[in-house]
């Protein structure tokens, strides 16, 4: 039976909550934990808070810190023969959600056999014994089934999905977020805010995960630029970390579609930050998509604060809210799309390779190569690049 509506993951939140991880492992009967994070959440002290806490229920950590943004393969293979070899019985990510999902990479590899790409379609055995201590607010992969991991030799961000291998504890500690600065916090922001949009108009969307996607992005409106204006204002850093986590959490139940399949092949391709390239492409899908959802696309545009007086049609409902986005996005001084020269056979090649993106596929319109075109030549700005 497929259900409809699921939350796998124990968490665990609040200020400080970070010291609850020695419990936690010891409540579990782990006993020597494999920390993957990256260099700089080790300098910023996290990863000293997370083992002192472990130390005191005498659980050993070894860390692994070559969490890279968008984690290659290469690094999930290196972390899983370190992590086989020191006999860890536990992976606990601390970081961004390349850490977390080079650690869910690297736990998929102590069960099973091969590269984590071959995992992109083959079955995986269950894969216990991992804990996600998310320290940006953004991803959601704390609460999500899936991984990303770049396949370098082909330039492309491949989802795995993860059903076997979701994270078996969350610790939710916004205390964490507070050194991120004010780019991180906007970008994975934006992030979360595509993941409920994005769930909130797949074709995987339910009465359930409607009304949880519908709060996420009415509290992403009202604390991010909060959080991007003061990234000490607990409040706006604690909503921003439950509303990006219960994001994953529709992820898992609904998924992201079109908007992410832009993000990933761009992503890889063109080496646009993750939530960045979301935010360039959200607008274009809303309009995508007015047609064949246009009370979703509407919804969306009264959270971002656009006005409607039931005149519009389709096409106006999209225009309206894909501009209250880009208000949205603008008054957190979202960049400018960067400077590409791309060729006609390379827009050629972006779309294709968004056409067959895992995700497409969720979208509620059929995501065609001219679909996938207008995304690129709409979201790349490719008009005034020249
Ligand atoms: N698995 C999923 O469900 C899912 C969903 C969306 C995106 N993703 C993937 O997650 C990755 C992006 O993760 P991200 O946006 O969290 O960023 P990230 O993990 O790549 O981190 C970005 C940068 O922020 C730094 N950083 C992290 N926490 C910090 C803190 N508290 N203070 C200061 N600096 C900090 C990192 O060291 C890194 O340099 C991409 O690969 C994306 O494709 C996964
Ligand atoms: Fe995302």
């Amino acid at each position: 039976m497929n259900y409809t509506f699921e939350q796998k993951v124990k968490v665990v939140n609040g200020a400080g909550s970070i010291k609850s991880a020695g419990d936690i492992l010891e409540e579990a009967g782990y006993k020597k934990a494999f920390i993957v994070t990256t260099a700089g959440i080790v300098k910023r002290g996290s990863v000293k808070k997370l083992q002192d806490s472990l130390a005191e229920k005498e659980i050993e950590s070894v860390i692994f810190d070559k969490a890279i943004p968008d984690p290659p393969v290469e690094i999930v293979s290196e972390g899983a023969a370190q992590c086989k070899q020191q006999q860890c019985d536990c992976v606990v990510a601390i970081g961004g959600g390349s850490s977390i999902d080079a650690a869910k990479g690297i736990n998929v590899l102590r069960f099973n056999d091969g590269s984590i790409l071959d995992y992109t379609e083959k079955e995986m055995r269950q894969c216990p014994g991992l804990i996600v201590i998310p320290t940006t607010s953004g991803t959601g992969s704390e609460l999500s089934n899936g991984a990303i991991i770049t396949d370098t030799e082909n330039d492309m961000k491949m989802p795995i999905p993860c059903a076997n291998c979701m994270a078996e504890y969350a610790i939710l500690d916004p205390e964490l977020t507070v050194s991120m600065p004010s780019g991180i916090t906007r970008e994975t922001g934006l992030d979360a805010f595509s993941h409920a949009a994005e769930a909130y108009t797949s074709v995987l969307s339910n009465a359930m995960t409607d009304i949880v996607c519908e709060s996420v992005m009415e509290t992403i409106v009202k604390y991010l630029p909060a959080a991007y204006n003061n990234g000490n204002d607990m409040e706006a850093r604690e909503k921003m970390q439950t509303a990006s986590a219960v994001g994953g959490w529709m992820l898992y139940n609904a998924c992201a579609h079109a908007g992410h399949s832009f993000a990933h092949v761009t992503g890889a391709k063109l080496h646009l930050v993750h939530g960045n390239a979301c935010a360039y492409g959200l607008p274009v899908v809303l309009k995508i998509i007015g047609d064949a959802v246009p009370q979703k696309v509407k919804r969306i545009g009264e959270i971002l604060g656009a006005s409607y007086d039931g005149s519009e049609d389709a096409g106006q409902i999209s225009e309206k809210a894909a501009a209250a986005y880009r208000n949205f996005a603008s008054e957190l001084e979202l960049p400018k799309v960067p400077k590409l020269v791309l060729t006609d056979a390379e827009i050629d090649q972006l779309a294709e390779s968004i056409v067959s993106e895992a995700f497409a596929g969720l979208c509620p319109v059929k995501v065609t190569k001219d679909i996938a075109c207008q995304m690129v030549m709409e979201a790349l700005d490719i008009k005034n690049q020249e």
